[in-house]
């Protein structure tokens, strides 16, 4: 089944890019209805409108609370009645007015391996740290930030002289690679979330132990 998805950008679009470019190799039974960013010169908007994708902005700027804004993104999201909602480098946090709607259907990409440097500043954090390894991962929006249920995480290792800016190219690859398998997965209706973890398959993975598809 091909299911429709909307995708939430706030700028480069990389990973947008990335999902636009497994569709057309036909690696991908999604079709992305709709484009939407909070932030008007996103480049994301121009790799979309290149593609034929429509894109809306919507943003947040001269909202009064944040609910305001999550309302009006939820109804403007809703008119294109996606099955899924990817958010690929959006920027803001999502409250409950807004995912409580879409609860189950709405999926993050974030550069961490999670629940490791949840938000912000993630590669520099890892640096810091002197950790020896760093990663990205896919996983199910809830309510708690980045902190939704795992679908799928990847490595990569950090080298001795490696700044913020070469790490995120390394993770950002890999991002690429993760985010439209997991689109896939939940298009071909393989993952189930169970006490808050992701099964794959029904669940034959996790029982290996492999409750986040670590790749
Ligand atoms: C990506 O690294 C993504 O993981 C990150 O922003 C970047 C967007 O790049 N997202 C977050 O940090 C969300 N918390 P892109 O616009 O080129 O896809």
């Amino acid at each position: 089944m091909t299911i429709a998805i909307v995708v939430l950008i706030s700028g480069r679009g990389s990973n947008l890019q990335s999902i636009i470019n497994a569709i057309d190799q036909g690696e991908l039974p999604a079709r992305i209805a709709a484009v939407i960013s909070n932030e008007a010169d996103a480049l994301g908007l121009t790799r979309a409108q290149q593609a034929g994708i429509e894109t809306r902005v919507l943003s947040h700027l001269g909202f009064a609370n944040r609910n305001d804004y999550d309302l009006e993104l939820r109804n403007l999201v809703a008119e294109y009645r996606p099955d899924l909602t990817v958010l690929a480098g959006f920027m803001r946090v999502l409250g409950p007015r807004f995912v409580s709607h879409f609860a189950g259907r709405i999926i993050n990409v974030h550069p961490s391996l999670l629940p490791k440097y949840r938000g912000l500043n993630t590669h520099a954090r890892a640096l810091a740290d002197g950790a020896s390894e760093h990663g990205a991962s896919v996983h199910f929006v809830t309510t708690d930030l980045d902190a939704g249920p795992i679908i799928i995480q990847t490595k990569v290792p950090i080298y001795e002289h490696d700044s913020p800016e070469i790490l995120a190219e390394r993770v950002l690859k890999q991002e690429h690679r993760i985010l439209p398998q997991a689109i896939r997965w939940f298009a071909e209706d393989r993952l189930r979330i169970c006490e808050g973890r992701v099964l794959l398959d029904g669940g034959t993975r996790s029982e290996q132990g492999l409750t986040s598809h670590l790749q």
